[in-house]
């Protein structure tokens, strides 16, 4: 026993030898295996880079690499092929190791020798560099030249391959637009934390962004909109006189360039036309695609009200925003439309929407009357799936596989069609199960237009959702086949988006959580070291002067009531290690000021909470300023 123990001590204090003085590494995702092999490696002020220099999509990725080190660094390189020493060397293996895949890399530092990044395929040589960038300071991320930077990298050996390969992120380019730099710069940060998949929700009410050269009318006329600002939905209704001088749109240009732009980094676009419902954009265009009368009055959304979502769950249309299932022309559209797309996007998906279709129109329609008679189709389910099978048949004759929201269950799925399911995990169970392709997108864990905290303090949304709920996103659910299930993606709608600044709040911190959930092994998550990583990254987002949520260091709340009438407020953190302090006088609080330990009561007379974390001395949080009429609310007490 005593033998024992003394073996675990000294195995205990080799390891804290080994760690002792090392700072930890913040790679996220998490790879597959992190050796540190002690030491670091200090680059040189002149780099030699060895590589395959004739394979464009390996000199593209050490381009991309060899320009951050010269911008931020001032280290400049000298090509080497790979028959001569380099310090950098980043090579294709001759055997194919079977375990990394196409997107996996192995990535050596050592002391003396310098970087080897070694992978199957360019894909994981462009990975392997994400990771090299996360271990070099932080002033790497910087657009300028940064002083007095010790340029060392720490000496590891690094395994990694992802768990899917479907790793998304859905921009809602529609409700606000964003232009072809916003979507470079949103890819930019998308691909250090390996994400490789954009989703561009390209056309719906509220404008058509996307240049089909056969029906013009889409953008010069479903591309702009009265401009409007405030709460996104309770505008009021554009005037027929109004200017509409909101919208913009990419030429086709702009998408190859896009296009190409992505593939330099390793990313596919996937294009969505969001049909039939969410169509008014393409209706104000063309109004005959509609079997509504009076469609020809219709215009772009601004954001007024134009559906009903009452508590029963039956949505239903104020106007008829649907392409009517029963007209030829919507299929001949819709041919032009894919015919366009198809050519632009090299992705072999096309996404149809097929999401929140309001069908109460569609109920009094002559037309969809006599179609239903025709096809044999029951009710609406039928013919929503009559539609989305007529679609498929479209898209798949311009070689593409169709994808759609899981709507596209409803009425029977069409033969081939992968769905993204977005209102829980359930459709996307019910079509694996069908051994249809299936991508996780839901609500619950994905979607970046909820907020990050409580409204007391965000910009207001109908719901929130947090950084650890992101953190406990699994796209493979229990009993489903890993075969079916392709991968994860959050979606950004931009409703209440306006601007880039906006977008990459609402975006970060919690795509790191995302980039975990699909690319690291499960048993390598760990929220508290992915909350330090997180914290790790941050000064790097501040270096590339993208925006982020603090949100996380903010408390959760939570309020009762007790049989005295009182309220009691109880207030957690889903960081470890801060504290909350608190004043009910008006006041500011900070360190010194009361500590939340246990639920506390409202005092009688007061109008006003405000809380603030602290980790040690340091405010982490923002003071939020809670009023006591809300609470009484939330306390289910008015
Ligand atoms: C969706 O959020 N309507 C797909």
């Amino acid at each position: 026993m005593k033998k024992i123990l003394l073996l675990f001590v000294g195995l205990c204090s080799i390891t804290l030898a080994k760690t002792q003085g090392q700072t930890p590494l913040n790679i996220i995702p998490e790879p597959v295996s992190v050796e540190r092999v002690g030491g670091q490696f200090q680059l040189p002020a002149s780099l030699t880079i060895a590589a395959d220099w004739e394979n464009p999509a390996i000199r593209n990725t050490v381009m991309l690499f060899s320009k951050k080190l010269e911008t931020a660094a001032g280290i400049s390189e000298s090509k080497v092929d790979l028959r001569q020493n380099a310090a950098l060397r980043f090579q294709i293996n001759d055997i194919v190791d079977l375990q990394i895949g196409e997107e996996g890399y192995l990535l050596e530092v050592s002391p003396e020798t310098g970087v080897t990044i070694s992978a199957n395929q360019p894909a994981g040589l462009f990975y392997g560099v994400q990771t090299l960038l996360q271990l070099l300071p932080p002033a790497i991320e910087s657009s300028a030249l940064v002083p007095q930077v010790d340029w060392v990298i720490p000496a590891v050996k690094i395994r990694d391959y992802p768990r899917f390969g479907w790793r998304g992120m859905m921009f809602d380019v529609v409700r606000h637009f964003f232009s072809k730099e916003d979507v470079k710069q949103y890819i930019d940060q998308m691909v250090k934390y390996k994400l490789n998949l954009l989703h561009l929700h390209l056309t719906d009410d509220e404008g058509w962004r996307i240049e089909i050269k056969s029906l013009p009318r889409l953008t010069t006329v479903g591309a702009w909109r009265v401009n409007k600002t405030g709460t996104f939905g309770n505008f009021s209704k554009p005037g027929p006189n109004e200017p509409k001088d909101y919208g913009g749109f990419y030429t086709q240009e702009d998408i190859r360039e896009l296009v190409q732009y992505a593939q330099d980094r390793f990313v596919n676009i996937l294009p969505e036309v969001d049909v039939p419902g969410h169509s008014l954009a393409a209706i104000a265009a063309y109004p005959e695609l509609s079997c509504t009368p009076g469609a020809d009055k219709y215009q772009v959304r601004s954001g007024e009200k134009i559906m009903e979502w009452p508590p029963s769950g039956h949505f239903y249309g104020l106007l008829d925003n649907t392409l009517c299932p029963a007209n030829e022309k919507v299929y001949d559209f819709l041919d032009k439309v894919f015919t366009e797309v198809a050519q632009l996007f090299p992705f072999e998906y096309i996404h149809m929407g097929g999401d929140e279709t309001a069908r109460n129109f569609w109920e009094k329609m002559p037309e969809i009357k006599a179609l239903m008679k025709k096809e044999n189709l029951k009710n609406l389910d039928e013919v929503q799936s009559y539609f989305v099978k007529r679609v498929e048949k479209i898209v798949e004759s311009k070689g593409k596989k169709l994808i759609g929201w899981d709507e596209i269950l409803q009425g029977g799925l069409a033969p081939n069609a992968a769905v993204m399911s977005w209102r829980g995990l359930k459709g996307g169970i019910e079509a694996a199960q069908q051994n249809h392709e299936v991508v996780m997108s839901p609500t619950t864990y994905v979607y970046f237009d909820y907020m990050q905290g409580d409204k007391i303090i965000e910009p207001p949304v109908y719901a929130s959702l947090r950084l650890k709920k992101v953190y406990e996103f699994d796209p493979l659910p229990p009993g489903v086949s890993k075969k079916y299930i392709k991968g994860g993606q959050a979606n950004l709608w931009t409703e209440q988006v306006y601007n880039m600044r906006h977008a990459e709040y609402m975006t970060w911190p919690r795509a790191f959580a995302l980039s975990e959930d699909v690319w690291s092994q499960p048993e390598k998550k760990n929220w508290t070291r992915f909350v330090q990583k997180t914290e790790a990254q941050f000064p790097r987002l501040d270096f590339s002067k993208t925006k982020y949520a603090t949100s996380m260091y903010d408390p959760v709340f939570a309020f009762s009531g007790n049989a005295k009438g009182e309220i009691i407020v109880t207030l957690s953190t889903e960081v470890e290690g801060l504290s909350i302090h608190y004043s009910f006088d008006n006041s500011f609080p900070d360190q010194y000021y009361p500590v939340y330990d246990k639920p506390v009561i409202v005092p009688k007379d007061a109008s006003l909470m405000k809380v603030v974390t602290y980790r040690g001395d340091q405010q982490v949080g923002r003071i939020i300023s809670f009023p006591v009429a809300e609470m009484k609310k939330r306390a289910g007490m008015q």
